[in-house]
């Protein structure tokens, strides 16, 4: 049994991860940093509507839908914040460090639209703002990459990061079924919202790879600096022609130093077949990061789930129970000179267009002028599904290496051609 003094933890929310969370600390896991190390216990939990069933049973008097109760509360010194959204979690959380607590969040919105004022304020406090949960669910990444590679410089970060797309991919691929029907399968099953949204136009992994951006390379990544693409525009057939070309599709999520900055991009991805971001299915998530020193290294698990996410918030818990650690992000705080983002324009792989053509002579003179032109260079064009009624073929055209800036002329000119009835899809083929 510790002698050291207990520390209070006060919850805001407790719904999935929260009562999670809770359910940890009243079955002691906050007792688990070691000797010397200071106990948690928890003190106050904040929700919006008290009639609500939990699924944890806490004390009488521990749940309120005061704030000032669990913020304000002198007996508690690290704060939770497991409610989500920008607001009023901002506010909550500049609260809490303005009273000198620590603050744990899972909450990746308030960390990306909010990060700069929020670790600043953190650091000037001398508190720490610790969110291990906000990326990856279960999956430790942001405590790797803030100590154990701090050593490194981080070059790459690819990683499929929200379960709900994965797993809405991951059922068109096998079943051939179209988005809607899958998106309706998957919310039903709770594994989309009733408001898809925030993860179907990708969003969710956009604020995650802002968090991880953050982290990796010292650099603040606001919303409007990362590329973002969803997966509702796709269609059945780019699963079928990609399986047939050796690819899957996955939502990635992508940070890399290229041209002397770092470039932070989310959109669909035709992956190779024979790597293994190919093969994470369903709702697993995967980060794979590339270190000078260290090379390739991958962190693949449950990226959600109360259990995988209350795991990560405990081990901030402990972490600041045992009083150890940096106060805030050691990348950030280098001497070197900070990178500049850089724009999707100078992006350069291989692309995947599907054309869906009149199928009569001259067709692919046209296309090929204007790739030609705009200097991008045909791979292999193969003539698939055609439609005898309508008189159309779809034309799947794979690119050598080429620009985006390019490559989105090239789209606006050949959307423009007489022969094309439309332009179904471009895709990025990630380079392995
Ligand atoms: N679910 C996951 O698997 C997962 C994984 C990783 C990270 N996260 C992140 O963890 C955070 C929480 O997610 P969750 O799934 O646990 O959400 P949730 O189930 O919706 O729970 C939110 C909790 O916050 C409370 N709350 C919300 N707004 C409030 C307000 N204005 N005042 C007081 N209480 C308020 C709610 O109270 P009521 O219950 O009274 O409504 C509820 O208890 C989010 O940032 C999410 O992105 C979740």
């Amino acid at each position: 049994m510790s002698t050291a003094r207990p520390l209070g933890v006060g919850l805001l929310g407790l719904g999935v991860v929260g009562s999670a969370v809770a359910e940890a600390l009243v079955a002691g896991r906050g007792q688990l940093a070691g000797e010397g190390a200071r106990p948690l216990v928890l003190k106050r939990a904040l929700v919006r509507d008290l009639i609500r069933p939990r699924l944890v049973t806490l004390p009488d008097g521990v749940v309120t839908t005061d704030p000032a109760a669990v913020i304000d509360d002198p007996q508690i010194g690290v704060i939770v914040e497991v409610m989500g959204g920008e607001q009023p979690a901002f506010d909550y959380l500049s609260r809490a460090i303005d009273g000198g607590k620590h603050v744990v969040t899972a909450n990746k919105e308030v960390l990306c639209k909010k990060g700069d004022a929020l670790f600043a304020h953190a650091a000037k406090r001398g508190v720490r703002l610790l969110h291990e949960a906000s990326v990856g669910g279960g999956i430790p990444i942001i405590g790797p990459l803030s100590s154990d590679l701090l050593a490194n410089q981080i070059n790459s970060i690819r990683a499929i990061i929200n379960g709900t797309t994965n797993y809405i991919l991951t059922k068109m691929a096998n079943e051939r079924a179209s988005f809607d029907q899958v998106l309706k399968e998957a919310q039903a099953l709770g594994y989309a919202e009733a408001d898809p949204t925030a993860d179907v136009d990708g969003w969710d992994a956009a604020y995650k790879l802002s968090v991880l951006t953050r982290v990796a390379f010292g650099v603040s990544a606001p919303l409007d600096a990362i590329h973002r693409e969803g997966i509702r525009g796709l269609e059945t057939q780019e699963f079928r022609y990609a399986a047939t070309l050796g690819y899957t599709i996955k939502l990635l999520a992508a940070a890399r130093r290229e041209q002397g900055g770092v470039l932070v991009r989310v959109h669909p991805a035709l992956i190779p077949n024979s790597v293994p971001m190919a093969k994470v299915d369903g709702v697993l998530n995967v980060v794979e990061v590339e270190g000078d020193l260290v090379g390739p290294l991958w962190f693949q698990g449950r990226g959600a789930g109360p259990k995988p996410t209350a795991s990560a918030v405990m081990g901030d818990l402990l972490r600041i129970a045992r009083g150890a650690e940096i106060r805030k992000n050691a990348r950030a705080s280098r001497p070197a000179p900070a990178l500049q983002l850089v724009s999707m324009d100078a992006h350069e792989c291989k692309y995947y267009f599907r054309l869906v053509c009149k199928d009569r002579p001259g067709v692919l003179a046209q296309i090929a002028g204007i790739l030609g032109r705009l200097q991008i260079s045909i791979a292999s064009v193969i003539q698939m599904d055609t439609n005898p009624d309508r008189r159309e073929a779809d034309l799947v055209i794979m690119t050598h290496p080429s620009v985006e800036k390019s490559v989105q002329q090239a789209v606006r000119e050949i959307r423009d051609l007489g022969v094309v009835a439309r332009v179904a899809a471009v895709l990025r083929v990630e380079g392995y």
